[in-house]
């Protein structure tokens, strides 16, 4: 079983562990979902199974699709069944035939919930080679880490409507922030912020509301005093989405509630190169859950079927995941091979390329076959 949201060398900088290990077999979920989903999944797939690992996949064909035939996004043993392995690797759920709300919530905001996922961690870092839109930046400005928790704040699921129809129809929204909730995700923050630059930023909205995020404020305050080697800086929500675009080099490791980890991690993604690259991890750190590893990116059904899709987020989240199960080093040399290939051009054309999604698969693969 993997340690449990350990995070490697893609979101630490320390280098990988030399401690020799037994070889063990890794049971991987491999859960394609919806569109584009299917076809950078088949990437990420390709590319570990070149690295020579002992992997075990169990392809599992939930989504849409499993919906218009079941009636359900997963099947009824899904939690089982997804505790059967040590991590899953997922693609996109949501597409046109199915409510939005119905797929997520049916799919991956059910597993995140249910498995109790509340690390929810995405590197945005600028690869070399990949276009950013920010003038006169390169990879050395761009190098973040995004914890956003996972599982309360705005997306609790807590709510109602109320007077359908009439004109006075009423839909509410309640924002959930427990103690543990927040004391957990900001403690991990503190601890991977050791590992990297030693500076936190953590981003609420406490002026303008005035009780959850009042809470997390003083949660990062107590949680702060165990943690002297660490500098952190209260910075507002709408601040820091300005500054990550005028002064990303001043950021480094960032903890945001379920919501504003949302939207700045789409202005992360669209910085380092685009929803194309981003990456991230669902994991429940100290316990034996199963992590859940997936592109932030949806279902993209405006390039679905085309082979065109950026492979580059899968592929990614892919690196995450073998840090998650204990393969620090199969990690690296992956995320070497992706490096590499994107600074030798071969990139889809969302960063400024012409390749297609299955030949950036194909040159990692031959890029890890060389030895590189
Ligand atoms: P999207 O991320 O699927 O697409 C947004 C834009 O980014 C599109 O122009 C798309 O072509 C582009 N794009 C996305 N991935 C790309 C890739 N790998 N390479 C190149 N370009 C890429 O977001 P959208 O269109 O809002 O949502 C589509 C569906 O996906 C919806 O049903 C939505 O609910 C679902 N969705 C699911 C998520 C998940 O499963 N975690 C996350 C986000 C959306
Ligand atoms: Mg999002």
């Amino acid at each position: 079983m993997g340690a449990g949201g350990n995070a490697g060398p893609h979101v630490v900088r320390r280098g990988p562990s030399r401690i020799p290990r037994m070889a063990t077999t890794h049971r991987i979920a491999l859960l394609p979902g919806d569109g584009i989903g299917k076809e950078v999944v088949a990437e990420a797939r390709k590319v570990v199974d070149a690295l020579g690992l002992q992997i075990e996949w169990t392809h599992l064909p939930w989504g849409s699709d499993y919906f218009l035939e079941h009636g359900q996004m997963m099947a009824d043993n899904w939690v089982e069944t997804l505790r059967a392995h040590e991590a899953i690797l997922m693609g996109a759920c949501g597409w046109p035939t199915v409510p939005d709300h119905i797929a997520l919530w049916g799919m991956i905001l059910k597993i995140r919930q249910v498995l109790d996922l509340w690390a929810n961690v995405r590197p945005a870092r600028l690869l070399p080679g990949i276009p950013t839109p920010l003038a006169n930046r390169t990879a050395a400005d761009i190098d973040m880490v995004f914890v956003r928790e996972n599982t309360e704040g705005e997306y609790a699921g807590v709510g109602g409507r109320s007077h359908t129809g009439h004109p006075h129809e009423v839909g509410i929204e309640t924002a959930v922030f427990t103690r543990v909730g927040i004391e957990r995700i900001v403690r991990y923050s503190f601890e991977l912020a050791l590992t990297r630059s030693g500076r936190l930023v953590s981003t609420t909205k406490s002026n303008a509301s005035r009780y959850g995020y009042v809470l997390w404020d003083e949660i990062v305050r107590e949680v702060a005093a165990d943690f002297p080697g660490v500098t952190v800086e209260k910075v507002l929500v709408d601040a820091l989405a300005a500054r990550m675009v005028s002064n990303p080099g001043s950021l480094d490791v960032i903890v945001a509630s379920n919501l504003f980890g949302d939207i700045l991690t789409d202005i992360a993604a669209a910085i380092q190169g685009g929803m194309g690259t981003a990456a991230s991890a669902n994991t429940k750190p100290g316990s034996s859950e199963p992590g859940l590893f997936e592109s932030v990116h949806g279902s993209a059904p405006d390039i679905a079927g085309k082979g065109v899709g950026n492979p580059i987020a899968a592929i990614w989240s892919a690196v995450l995941m073998l840090e998650h199960v204990g393969e620090p080093e199969a990690a690296a040399r992956l995320m070497r091979a992706v490096e590499a290939v994107s600074l030798a051009g071969i990139r889809t054309r969302d960063v400024g390329g012409t390749a297609r999604t299955s030949e950036v698969g194909d040159a990692v693969v031959a890029r890890l076959l060389a030895g590189a």
